[in-house]
């Protein structure tokens, strides 16, 4: 290979993701509350595709961007605040899908503040257009983006949304 094709000039492939190479790529991927449920819930609001599938298609779309991948899920909000304090030196984003915490978990939080990450939420279904009590995300201004509605593909764009933030840092 020469080194017009590869511009790092070391005979290794074209990293993935075109070619900006991430010093701080490490993307920490947070479920909440039923989202173990992923499958046998309403796939009306939440597809078909269980939660290791949805993990699957997700580490395979960070792959594409350069971004490694790390998953987490509870259904203990305790687990999810301890999980998320010692997130500082493990990662450098996070994408966080609370489920039902998203509304009223305070301490959920107040943990993510404490994490100092760049986040995105992401909802699968369009919680803004559902029951009212889904309307208020007690984590949105805390984060760099926010996806809803648009089922797995939103983990896409989340990732797609954390890697121009890491690359702009
Ligand atoms: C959810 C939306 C929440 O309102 C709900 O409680 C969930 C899943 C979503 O991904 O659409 O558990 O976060």
């Amino acid at each position: 290979m020469t080194g017009a094709a590869n511009p790092q000039g070391r005979g290794d492939p074209p990293p993935p993701g075109g070619d900006l190479v991430l010093a701080h790529n490490r993307v920490e991927v947070v479920h909440g509350v039923n989202l173990d449920m992923l499958g046998q819930r309403d796939p009306q609001q939440y597809g078909t595709m269980t939660l290791a599938e949805l993990e699957r298609h997700i580490s395979d779309w960070a792959g594409e961007l350069g971004l490694q991948t790390r998953f987490f899920q509870t259904n203990f909000e305790g687990e999810l605040i301890e999980h998320l304090h010692g997130l500082r030196d493990m990662a450098d984003a996070l994408i966080i899908n609370p489920g039902a915490w998203t509304h009223y978990a305070w301490a959920v939080r107040d943990a993510l503040e404490i994490a100092e990450l760049p986040a995105v939420e992401v909802h699968l279904s369009d919680v803004k257009a559902r029951e009212s009590w889904r309307r208020l995300s007690v984590i949105e201004d805390l984060c760099v983006g926010s996806v809803a509605g648009r089922g797995a593909e939103g983990y896409r764009e989340a990732l797609e949304l954390l890697r121009d933030h890491l690359a702009g840092q």
